[in-house]
């Protein structure tokens, strides 16, 4: 198994820097994860037609289980796939202990610096949130396990990184940036004055909207105390001023009207079948006439074969991401026409990975991104088509 080579993980004061062996051992859960999703993954296609050769009849995502479930092949896949996820954590988990005094001095220097911190100790974090170790990350999103409340964010920042294996970029900001890039080209003399991007975590895809509208206010919202505490010194160790608080994204704090575009990049499916809808409605109440929501995802399960379904599904399955099915199987469309948005302005559409285009247009990986595009299975590991984004506007 070779090292994968992609985009080296953008340094900033807050992030935990792993020594020598701590970054070889990083290095080597990336690339396990890149080797499992090019070389293994592949495999349960043929696997696939052999074993439901009867191409007459689609097969449901339920058939598709039941039949490679009982396959050693897709066992193997399958629990290795679950290893390589919990090592990837725990390889960060050494780095944050051992760099935890320098990370919390560099806290205390930017605190306040720029931008802005609200959190509300008052508020209650959803049960969707503090009841798993989503996608195994241990203690999950929400996990207080430090004096300063940094670790969680810290484990997150560079847990990303591996799990996306370097093609968020070198500021793992490419869902955002992709969004940024889809206005720029689809909503010419689009001047937003005031965004916010919901479900923000550390505010990775929150910062590009700054750098595409200096002058607008953003604004980045979650529910985990611990992420926004991050968020804002992540965005003042990079200079970027954005203004973090901790809200719910289903009743935030904000007046009616308050913002022009609200955004969020793969949060829906981190919420709940109740939660989901009562965000829609809170996009229309936050947002004023004329104003777009944008939510940017991978596609729903309508919009894909049934064994990228089935790949998909063993999120759910074996990776402690409990809604990710069932808000693919969701009609978001009619959830967003319910909650007020114009009938005619509610569609989804691809917005193309800005890395892949960077990629392309540079060399810088050789076009392995694009290989990888190109290739049968896509689903689960990142985007290579596109982000999927579910856009409205407001009446
Ligand atoms: C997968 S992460 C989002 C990643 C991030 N948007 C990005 O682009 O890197 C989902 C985030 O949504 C937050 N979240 C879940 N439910 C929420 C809610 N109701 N309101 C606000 N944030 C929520 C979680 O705490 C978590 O930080």
């Amino acid at each position: 198994m070779s090292i994968l080579n992609t985009f080296q993980q953008q340094f900033h004061p807050m992030l935990p820097r792993p020594n020598h062996d701590e970054r070889s051992r990083q290095e080597f859960a990336k690339s396990l994860r890149g080797y499992i999703q090019s070389q293994i993954l592949p495999g349960l296609m043929p696997l696939y037609r052999k074993i439901m050769p009867d191409t007459s009849k689609r097969p449901t995502r339920a058939e598709v289980r039941a039949a490679m479930e009982k396959q050693p092949y897709f066992q193997f896949y399958a629990s290795l796939n679950r290893v390589a996820q919990e090592l990837m954590w725990h390889s960060v988990i050494d780095t944050i202990e051992r760099d935890l005094p320098r990370m919390e001095a560099e806290a205390e220097r930017l605190e306040g610096t720029i931008g802005s911190l609200k959190l509300n100790p008052e508020m209650e974090v959803p049960r969707y949130v503090t009841e798993v170790d989503i996608h195994c990350m241990p203690g999950g999103y929400a996990a207080e396990f430090d004096r300063k409340g940094i670790a969680a964010g810290a484990l997150y920042d560079r847990g990303v990184y591996l799990y996306s294996m370097g093609y968020g970029g070198p500021f793992n900001d490419d869902k955002g940036r992709s969004v940024c890039n889809y206005i720029k080209r689809n909503f010419r003399g689009f001047e937003p004055k005031r965004i916010l991007d919901m479900g923000c975590t550390m505010g990775f895809s929150t910062l590009p909207y700054k750098e595409l509208f200096p002058a607008a206010e953003v604004w980045g919202i979650d529910v985990a105390a611990p992420l926004v505490r991050y968020a804002h010194l992540r965005a003042a160790g990079l200079g970027v001023e954005i203004h973090f608080a901790q809200m719910n994204a289903e009743k935030t704090d904000f007046p009616d009207e308050h913002f022009d575009l609200v955004v969020s990049h793969i949060l829906l499916h981190e919420t709940s079948g109740k939660a989901l809808p009562r965000v829609m409605k809170e996009c229309f109440r936050l947002l004023r006439s004329g104003g777009y929501m944008i939510h940017a995802d991978l596609p729903p399960f309508d919009r894909m074969d049934p064994l990228n379904q089935f790949i998909l599904d063993n999120e759910t399955y074996y990776n402690n991401e409990p809604f990710w099915s069932a808000m693919r199987d969701m009609d978001l469309v009619a959830l967003a026409k319910e909650a007020g948005f114009d009938p005619e302005s509610v569609r989804f559409d691809t917005a193309p990975m800005a890395i892949r285009e960077f990629s392309k247009a540079t060399g810088y990986d050789q076009g392995k991104t694009e290989q990888i595009a190109k290739r049968d299975f896509k689903a689960g590991e990142f985007a290579p088509g596109g982000w999927e984004v579910l856009i409205a506007r407001k009446p």
